[in-house]
């Protein structure tokens, strides 16, 4: 079973290998890329697939696999869709159990988006393939892959991911433009190893907008939390220094988010980070501006949306993606959400936190973290005070986030 209760089982934070979190890695065959090296548990290279291994020196390599995490994730959403109710209630709210609510409503309402690919436009395929295969599902709309065959080499093919827009039931015709202009004007400026590179805007037949960016091959970070239960230390390790490499980078650029959580973290096969769908992202500042603009109004993904976003009529849009990202290692290090929703009085959860961290003994799910410099920076940056909250640019020059290693792919972005 996938919920993890943390009162039972605490995660170890001493950076060595658990052979329980790698025995249950699905057992593919091993990809004969990066095998040189020996995996943690002393697996030799030509043993069934092993997601995450470190080498003698310290480096580190990842291999992700996105059809046999999905065949899995398909065979426990079987068996949960037969059952009433799986989770006991004085848990956190794990992410097996949010999602398996999120596929019910999706199935609920799919078959037509199933059926068969959007009517692709001349352009579109002409520049980047045939689209086919679903490989993710939006809040309206799907993501599929475009496959551009090589016409020297047919057997050749290169790969891109194409996102279908459409306009919400309810949604004026002003909010679409935005959210599109921002999606695409925003992604398609950013030019980082962790930011999703946007290629492309192109109507299909029905006049419907896609969006055309690399394909990443190792899927989204939330499903591997969950086909994972939780991941490696350093494999957290890297891909949160990643994360925050990204945000520092697009705060550089004067452009927050606003929707950071695992959906919205695509990886590659090798293990970069990038940080993707700015339909909620927005301009604090101008590139002939000094100044940062404040923001308002509420945004973003329950369990992941800063507090002061509830009660301040204005705010740092900057601070509230830092939130966010804490929020996100805490789920790659546990496999569940800190909280529903980050408000004081509504949350049993978030209530006792802003207790207990005050308290020496602390709060229990950030206190399994064992190395003091990793809680340390997770406490500051879980600050409901915004104003002293850590910066993105901040925490990369913490002590702890300084000494993780990110391995050559999350540098480099492939
Ligand atoms: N470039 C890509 N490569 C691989 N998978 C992708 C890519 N883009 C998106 N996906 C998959 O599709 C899912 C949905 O994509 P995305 O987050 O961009 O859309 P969305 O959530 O519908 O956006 P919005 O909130 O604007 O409706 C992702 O969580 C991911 O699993
Ligand atoms: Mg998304
Ligand atoms: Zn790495």
């Amino acid at each position: 079973m996938f919920i993890r209760s943390q009162a039972t089982s605490p995660v170890p934070d001493d950076g060595k290998p658990r052979p329980k979190a790698l025995a249950r890695q699905p057992s593919e065959k091993k990809s004969p890329a990066p095998s040189a090296r020996q995996a943690p548990n002393g697996a030799k290279p030509d043993e069934p697939h092993r997601r995450f291994w470190v080498a003698d020196d310290g480096a580190h390599e990842h291999l992700l696999r996105v059809a046999k995490r999905q065949q899995k994730l398909k065979d426990v959403l079987r068996s949960w869709f037969d059952k009433k109710d799986g989770h006991a209630e004085d848990q956190p709210p794990s992410l097996m159990a949010d999602w398996i609510t999120q596929k019910r409503s999706e199935q609920d309402k799919a078959p037509t988006d199933m059926k068969g690919g959007p009517m692709q436009s001349h352009t579109l395929v002409q520049k980047y393939g045939k689209c086919s295969e679903i490989i993710g599902h939006g809040a309206f709309g799907v993501v599929r892959i475009a496959h551009k065959v090589d016409v020297k080499d047919p057997k050749r093919e290169q790969l891109f991911a194409v996102k279908e827009f459409h306009q919400r039931p309810g949604e004026s015709d002003k909010r679409y433009q935005k959210r599109l202009t921002s999606e695409f004007c925003i992604s398609s400026s950013m030019q980082h190893p962790n930011v999703i590179q946007t290629l492309d805007l192109l109507k299909d037949e029905k006049g419907d907008y896609c969006e055309v960016m690399e394909y990443c091959a190792g899927g989204d970070l939330y499903t591997l939390i969950l086909a994972s239960t939780t991941l490696e230390v350093a494999e957290a390790d890297c891909f949160f220094k990643q994360l925050m490499r990204g945000v520092e980078y697009i705060h550089e650029m004067g452009v927050s988010h606003r929707d950071l959580k695992p959906e919205n973290l695509l990886l590659t096969q090798h293990g970069a980070i990038k940080i993707t769908d700015f339909g909620n992202g927005e301009c604090f500042r101008m590139a002939w501006e000094k100044q940062a603009h404040m923001t308002a109004g509420v945004c973003g993904s329950g369990p992941y949306i800063a507090p002061e976003e509830y009660v301040s009529e204005e705010f740092d849009p900057r601070a509230v993606d830092v939130w966010a990202c804490g929020v996100i290692y805490m789920a790659m290090r546990t496999g569940r959400h800190l909280w529903r929703v980050a408000q004081k009085g509504e949350d049993e959860f978030f209530t006792r936190y802003l207790e207990d961290r005050r308290e020496e003994s602390g709060f229990r799910p950030i206190e399994v973290l064992r190395r003091a410099k990793c809680r340390n920076v997770i406490y500051s940056i879980l600050d409901p005070n915004p104003t002293r909250r850590l910066t993105a640019h901040q925490v990369l020059l913490s002590e702890w986030v300084k000494d993780v290693k990110i391995c050559v792919s999350g540098e480099q972005g492939f």
